[in-house]
């Protein structure tokens, strides 16, 4: 039988790639330079029937049209917003992701992120590194996070997971999210900038759609103030990243922990030199045991229909 070509279009955790190679034809994006990548897909396009990407790069209009067999995309991620869904859709090719394998280890760096900004640990770690701690007491006063308004924009799977992680901080939780599903533990709010207004951190956990793009504007920055603090776990393009850094500039947010930018790897530079800022580098999934499930759930262990993570998405099909 004729192997299925599958195009990698990053290095995956060697566990998975040895699994996807025992059943499929591999082809990898990164064997080619960068100069000559439309020749390679040119040469390898009539085999290429699955591509595997993830939150970074994925399947986009240009690849999907450099590939005329193409069937499946499959998605290392929960998010699926850089795969052009409008064109698998047209073009009839299946979209999968790696749902609720990720859930609680995004959740917990949400928490941690909360954690970390308020408590101001990495200016903390800095200022025992830099040899500037003298007595128990020097080092500055923070913000606790126990009993805060956590407010919540997006109450899916990883925002509900949040919300739980904040109930046992005796956290009062409220959200705003597109499901109509009630939750009448938690307080809704309509509006993005009155949920943002009476809270003490908001989360972003939504996903990144039209609707979403840019929903943490300058007003809703503007209302969270100069005691918030903003954490985003979910995407860069969530928040309106040249206004965010405008207000941790001017001190007209109280600070922020973020997990995701606008147009990764890039990270604005005016962020490096801030204080009242934790950056990480895109890692919410990224621990063992996650990567270990979502690889399960990719290569059919778990479930999957050929194979290839979760046939979700119905959006697609
Ligand atoms: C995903 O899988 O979409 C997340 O961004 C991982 O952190």
């Amino acid at each position: 039988m004729e192997s299925l070509g599958v195009l990698l279009l990053h290095p995956m955790n060697a566990y998975l790639e040895q699994e996807l190679d025992r059943r499929f034809r591999l082809i990898r994006l990164w064997d080619s330079p960068p100069d000559a990548r439309a020749d390679f897909l040119r040469s390898n396009a009539p085999a290429i029937r699955a591509v595997v990407g993830n939150a970074g790069y994925n399947a986009d209009a240009a690849l999907i049209d450099a590939l005329p067999s193409l069937e499946i995309v499959a998605s290392f991620s929960v998010g699926i917003d850089r795969v052009d869904l409008a064109k698998c859709r047209e073009r009839g090719i299946r979209v999968t992701n790696t749902p609720d394998v990720l859930t609680d280890d995004v959740a917990d760096l949400a928490v941690g992120l909360a954690i970390a900004a308020l408590r101001k640990i990495p200016q903390a770690d800095r200022y025992v590194r830099a040899g500037l701690w003298k007595s128990k007491g020097d080092y500055t006063l923070t913000t606790r996070f126990s009993g805060k308004r956590v407010a919540i924009l997006g109450l899916g799977r990883i925002g509900l997971a949040v919300a739980k992680r904040a109930e046992a901080f005796d956290c009062s939780i409220s959200y705003h999210s597109r499901s109509q599903k009630p939750f009448p533990k938690y307080r809704f709010f309509t509006n993005v900038v009155d949920l943002a207004a009476n809270c003490d951190v908001l989360i972003v956990a939504c996903s990144l759609n039209p609707e979403t793009h840019h929903i943490v504007s300058r007003e809703v920055i503007d209302a969270l103030g100069p005691e918030g603090v903003l954490i985003n776990i979910g995407r860069g393009a969530h928040v309106d990243e040249p206004e965010l850094v405008s207000a941790l500039l001017e001190k007209r947010l109280g600070a922020a922990g973020l997990d995701v930018f606008e147009h990764e790897p890039f990270v604005p530079e005016q962020l490096l030199g801030l204080d009242n800022v934790v950056l990480v580098p895109h890692v919410g999934s990224d621990t063992v045991e996650t990567c270990m499930a979502m690889a399960d759930l990719f290569s059919g262990k778990r479930v999957g229909i050929i194979g290839l993570g979760r046939i979700g998405l119905a959006i697609a099909t």
